[in-house]
């Protein structure tokens, strides 16, 4: 197969950051075809970095353009909708980052396109992808035998990794007009869940679910399955810290989230049964090719005994994209498609009613 012509569509940060250097180094299964935002000094950077790429005039002439095979949404949330529908509708194959849309309802119009897409739509959750996550599923107590699931997200923004590490280009020359427009858009689609009169924190911790929360609400479904919902929410520290209580039944997970300015990126997911604790350790802020760990330990006759995996080097982005081309090639389905999208924002709609009822703190 020649590689697949991609076009992407977005070139903030996880542009440059992870999906343009990813997509070089697969340079056997993909080639940077064309590329579009609505900063022309990104263009630029991306046309001079990686060429032959070529510059479009419009996200809709890149994406309806014959010599694009997979159009790459990675533009702001609020666009994902717009640009994932052109997509379907030109017959594309779609890696569209997470979330993938900001509500349930962009997301049912986009699933009512489906029964005419017959390409490939593949969401980002590149945590799903991460060898330490892959390795686990082989490691969990049998459902029926566990006894607590603990998740948590504590961390700073990637900025203050990225700042540090490479030369990402925040972009000056986008129109005023135009950032404007985006922030009132994503203003009302955060308000169709959160509620027209939502206070402020409620709406920064909505924010917070859907760019960060929904890494870890995808992976702990995919790893433990489906909760029958969720018992209790709450915020605090303005919305930016969010504790959660999802209802397995049998058994609680615990998942909370505090966003600060320490510099650190400590995120975890542990499943227990009576005697056996498995946890996926991802102390990767999205930085590409920093390993993941797992660790195994269980009751043994003269106390607990740890087997550890890693540190694991496998890179969970580019193994999301070598998975993605799989599936493309293969004509199979994603198991982060956007029916699977659709669970985890009907799970933070939950929590945010949740979070209404505990009020603020
Ligand atoms: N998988 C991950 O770990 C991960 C990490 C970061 C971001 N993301 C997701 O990737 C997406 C982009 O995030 P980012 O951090 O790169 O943000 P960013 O703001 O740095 O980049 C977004 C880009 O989209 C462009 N854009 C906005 N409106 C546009 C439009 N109408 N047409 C074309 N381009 C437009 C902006 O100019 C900007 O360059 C978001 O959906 C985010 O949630 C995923």
């Amino acid at each position: 197969m020649n590689p697949l012509r991609v076009g992407l569509v977005g070139l903030g940060e996880v542009a440059q950051s992870i999906h343009l250097p990813v997509l070089a180094d697969q340079r056997d299964r993909w080639s940077i075809a064309g590329v579009y935002d609505v900063s022309p000094s990104l263009v630029s950077l991306a046309t001079s970095q990686y060429a032959p790429a070529k510059a479009y005039q419009t996200a809709e002439a890149l994406i309806e353009s014959p010599d694009i095979d997979v159009a790459f949404v990675l533009s702001s949330d609020d666009t994902h909708s717009r640009f994932v529908r052109a997509a379907m509708r030109a017959g594309k194959h779609i890696l569209l980052e997470k979330p993938a849309c900001l509500t349930v309802r962009e997301i049912d119009e986009l699933l009512a396109l489906m029964p005419a897409y017959n390409k490939t739509l593949f969401v980002g959750y590149m945590r799903r992808y991460a060898p330490a996550y892959l390795a686990a599923r082989d490691e969990l107590p049998a459902h029926a035998d566990i006894t607590h699931v603990r998740i948590f997200d504590l961390i700073s923004e990637g900025r203050h990794f990225l700042k540090k590490s490479q030369n990402v280009l925040y972009p000056g020359d986008i129109d005023p007009a135009l950032l404007a427009r985006g922030a009132r858009e994503r203003d009302a689609l955060i308000r169709e869940v959160v509620g027209a009169d939502a206070p402020a924190d409620l709406v920064r911790a909505y924010r917070g679910l859907t760019a960060l929360s929904s890494h870890h609400i995808s992976a702990m479904r995919g790893l433990i399955g489906e909760p029958k919902g969720v018992v209790s929410a709450h915020r605090t520290n303005g919305g930016a810290n969010t504790s959660i209580t999802f209802d397995y039944g049998h058994f609680a997970c615990l998942y909370d989230a505090v966003v600060d300015d320490l510099g650190l990126f400590d995120a975890m997911i542990e499943v227990r049964s009576n005697t056996r604790r498995v946890r996926i350790i991802y102390d990767t802020p999205y930085i590409r090719s920093l390993p993941t760990r797992l660790e195994v330990t269980e009751a043994g006759p003269l106390g607990p005994v740890t087997k550890s995996f890693g540190p694991l080097y496998g890179d969970a982005f580019s193994n999301e994209l070598e998975t993605f081309h799989r599936h493309i090639q293969e004509g199979t389905r994603p198991l982060t498609d956007l029916a699977d999208s659709r669970r985890d924002l009907a799970l933070m709609a939950g929590i945010i009613e949740k979070m209404k009822q505990s009020g603020r703190r």
